[in-house]
């Protein structure tokens, strides 16, 4: 693989995606990974990611210098640049100038091997405080920008190269070609890693994992979910069983999809449990939005125990116990729990952060490294319908998180009808692909006054929450149509009884979230 070293910044894993998209297979190591370790991995390339701190201060993430021995071609980003600068002798300088944002650089000859072909001037994405102020003995220097003498270098002989900016995001237009000329052209890596590789990957790992034992997968109806499920099932056939837990959060037909389509295409067994009863008693007078994530991640897992133990009999007359769950927790849910090395805690995603401490499973969590899109990719793969794999995303927690209050069977039957609707014009108006998710959302709290009839009524309001994203990390708010907007809201004030008002959230991410809690 190739090695991306995370220096603690989200950046990481987005530069794993980006040499994934090069078609090159790529890994997340964190900075403190020796240089042993690292030649055990037998890289075919290293990139050292960008950080959040400055190579001075102390504490500031080093990294081996043994690692820069090992004849595998380096790129150095942003921090990563600076170290690899400092640790070969060159000089980084603490100037008190910085550059953040959209920044002018200057390509100095003919660019070499990383920068060859490309506008002489060009914009590029920076965010650095300290500058290389000279290059290491045998680098040439590629760019520069007004602040930055040395803002790109190079060391063919050695294989090492290094930016200042930020090639994995899509404000550096060059990016991607920055990065693809280290790949394919400096290191000589061809481009043959894809979505099958993936599968073949996995499918060999979670047989070595499971062995015979016996294994149930958490199946929520949502793409990841039912990808995972499709990928440990192609592992390992009828070892696994699926269970579905109606938790009374779903949204309309949401159910009968899971039951009806998704075992026709996959020929999973299934096991569906009720338990809106439960759920709904454990949600009674809490409105924490973090406490109710708890809660339904636990209660979640206690119903798979439960399903666990009443298979265990059936499973015991064959032999093998059950040991193991699958998970469909993908790389922005373990970022985003606090999972990454150095970021922060923003939400407890059901799947990682909200699992109770006395977990009675091992997890099989085959999407862990990876996005969306790629999943969707490998669902495609695996032959699953575009009904599924094209779903627009649903969190875990459904719609128990996007009732702010206390969640109730009224307000759910509510919001249920409402996010009924919206998906219904949503579609009609073809705006499917155009949008990420459109979250609805019922203000349980708040009551407006409005006019029906001739009557005066003290209803709730619905959020719509319409998102543009790539991966939900960070998402911008849709600019739907007037006239499908106009029609959402004459429908939901219309047919959903207590909801007189409709109003568009035009947050984008950040500083909002997607989901309301
Ligand atoms: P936020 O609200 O964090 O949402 O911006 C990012 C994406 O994740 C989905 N989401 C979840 N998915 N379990 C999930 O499986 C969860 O607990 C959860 N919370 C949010 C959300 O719908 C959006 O796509």
């Amino acid at each position: 693989p190739v090695l991306v070293v995370d220096f603690g910044a989200q950046y990481a894993q987005l530069i794993a995606r980006r040499v994934r998209e090069a078609g090159v297979y790529s890994e997340l190591v964190p900075h403190t990974v020796t240089a042993d370790e690292v030649a055990a991995k037998n890289p075919v390339g290293i990139i050292l990611s960008g950080g959040p701190s400055s190579v001075y201060e102390p504490g500031a993430p080093s990294l081996d210098p043994a690692i820069f021995d090992l004849k595998v071609p380096t790129l150095g980003i942003c921090y990563g640049f600076q170290v690899m600068a400092k640790t070969l002798g060159g000089e980084v300088a603490h100037t008190g100038l910085r550059e953040y944002g959209a920044t002018d650089a200057v390509i100095a000859g003919d660019g070499g091997v990383l920068l060859g072909g490309q506008p002489v001037e060009q914009n590029v994405w920076m965010s650095h405080g300290d500058q290389v102020s000279q290059a290491p003995e045998g680098f040439q220097v590629l760019a520069s920008t007004a602040v930055t003498p040395v803002a790109a270098f190079a060391d063919d002989e050695r294989c090492l190269y290094g930016v200042q900016w930020h090639p994995e995001v899509k404000h550096s237009p060059y990016g991607q070609d920055v990065l693809e000329n280290f790949l394919h052209r400096a290191a000589g890596l061809p481009a043959d890693w894809n979505s099958g590789n993936v599968i073949e990957e996995q499918v060999a790992r979670i047989r070595e994992q499971v062995g015979s034992a016996r294994v149930i997968s958490a199946l929520s109806g949502g793409v990841d979910s039912a990808v995972s499920t499709a990928l440990v099932h192609r592992a390992i056939g009828d070892q696994l069983t699926a269970v579905f837990v109606d938790h009374g959060l779903l949204r309309k037909g949401e159910r009968e999809q899971v039951e009806q389509d998704y075992v026709a295409s996959t020929g999973v067994r299934l096991i569906t449990v009720e338990a809106a009863d439960t759920f709904l008693g454990h949600l009674a007078g809490v409105t924490d939005p973090e406490q109710k994530r708890k809660i339904i991640g636990r209660e979640f897992i206690r119903a798979f125990e439960k399903v666990q133990r009443d298979l265990v009999e059936e499973a015991k007359a064959e032999g093998e116990p059950i040991r193991f769950l699958v998970q469909g927790t993908l790389y922005p849910d373990v970022v985003e729990s606090g999972g990454g090395a150095g970021t922060a805690n923003i939400k407890s995603h059901h799947n990682v952060g909200g699992l109770p401490e006395d977990l009675d499973f091992e997890l099989i969590e085959p999407l862990r490294t990876l996005f969306k899109d790629e999943v969707r990719a490998i669902g495609r793969e695996l032959g699953l319908p575009e009904a599924i794999v094209g779903r627009q995303p649903f969190p875990g927690p459904g719609l128990g998180i996007r009732i702010v209050g206390e969640v109730t069977a009224d307000r759910l039957e509510i919001l249920r009808e409402a996010d009924a609707i919206a998906r219904e014009e949503l579609s009609a108006a073809g705006l499917d692909r155009e949008i990420w998710q459109c979250p609805v959302v019922l203000l349980a709290d708040v009551r407006s006054v409005g006019v029906q009839g001739d009557g005066r009524t003290y209803g709730h309001p619905i959020v719509l929450r319409p998102v543009s994203s790539e991966d939900a990390m960070t998402a911008d708010w849709t600019r739907l149509p007037y006239d499908v907007l106009s029609k959402i809201s004459n429908r939901i004030t219309n047919e959903v009884r207590e909801v007189n008002r409709v109003v568009l959230d035009v947050t984008s991410k950040p500083p909002g979230t997607i989901e309301w809690e």
